[in-house]
């Protein structure tokens, strides 16, 4: 029999990526709140800085492009350096939350743009699962959240490219969930719909109200509702879930 332990977030140390976004930093504020040691990571100096200051003693910071693979290995190697001289627990929890979007119909999409996309938005979480699961899997214990978007689930025409690169990394979500399985890993995903942070900040009053128009709820989310949500299923309060995307969206009708 498979079984899944879940320790308590506090037992451990979560890696988050795109640590400097909104969404970012709402996981890393409620991943301390609930007792975690948290390795925030991000390619912006001067906002980790802020983080250490802030959650001194609960928190430690990594500084790196996600698509320079030398970068990650790095990063992994410093993070169970870290656990060997005892400075933070092990690593239990992953959350994938940098991204990229550009909006352009396929006419329009450059080949780099294409590129870049894929490259943040599905290759760097896919190296930082693989990177992840070596050491999970040390302690038979472990839990990932990738940051994926409704966009990947339902489509939406000029996000092709950002889509794909969404549902690519659902895709690899729902299979390493049942490949890691045995290893006590628990892989999930949230898919969160039109939220507040600088991602949407180029959407103007008029282009918000028409996105809110097919949103049952009728507003946007915040980076706080989505964190929620990646919490959740990081904790052991989701010991029995794995393999799912769970959207934060207020009920998008396409
Ligand atoms: N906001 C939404 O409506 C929405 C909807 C669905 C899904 N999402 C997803 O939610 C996640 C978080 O986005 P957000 O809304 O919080 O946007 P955000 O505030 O723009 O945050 C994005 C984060 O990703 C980081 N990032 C981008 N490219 C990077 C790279 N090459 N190397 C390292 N870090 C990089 C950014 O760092 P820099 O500041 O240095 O660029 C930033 O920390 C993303 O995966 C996004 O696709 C957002």
């Amino acid at each position: 029999m498979t079984t899944l332990s879940s320790p308590n977030l506090a037992d451990g140390s979560v890696l988050i990526t795109g640590a400097t976004g909104g969404i970012g930093e709402a996981t890393v504020t409620r991943a301390i709140t609930d007792g975690a040691f948290v390795i925030a990571c991000g390619r912006d100096a001067n906002k980790l800085e802020q983080l250490s200051s802030q959650f001194e003693g609960n928190i430690h910071t990594l500084c790196y492009d996600v698509t320079d693979e030398k970068a990650i290995s790095n990063a992994f190697r410093e993070v169970q350096k870290g656990v060997s001289a005892k400075k933070w627990p092990a690593l239990y929890g992953l959350v994938n939350g940098a991204g990229v979007m550009s909006e352009t119909v396929l006419a329009m999409t450059s080949a780099d743009a294409l590129k870049q996309q894929m490259a943040v938005n599905f290759y760097a979480p896919y190296q930082h699962m693989q990177l992840a699961s070596r050491l999970m899997s040390r302690q038979k214990a472990g839990s990932i959240v990738n940051i994926v978007s409704q966009v990947g689930e339902l489509g939406s025409s000029g996000m092709s490219a950002y889509a794909a690169s969404k549902a690519a990394l659902t895709g690899a979500t729902k299979s390493l969930a049942k490949e890691l399985a045995p290893m006590g890993i628990r892989v999930n995903a949230v898919a969160p719909g039109f939220i507040d942070t600088a991602l949407t900040a180029h959407y103007d009053e008029k282009a918000k109200q028409k996105v809110y128009e097919r949103v049952v709820l009728q507003r946007e989310g915040t980076a706080k509702e989505v964190a929620n949500a990646a919490i959740y299923l990081l904790s052991h309060h989701a010991s029995y879930t794995t393999g799912h995307v769970l959207p934060v969206d207020g009920l998008f009708c396409p």
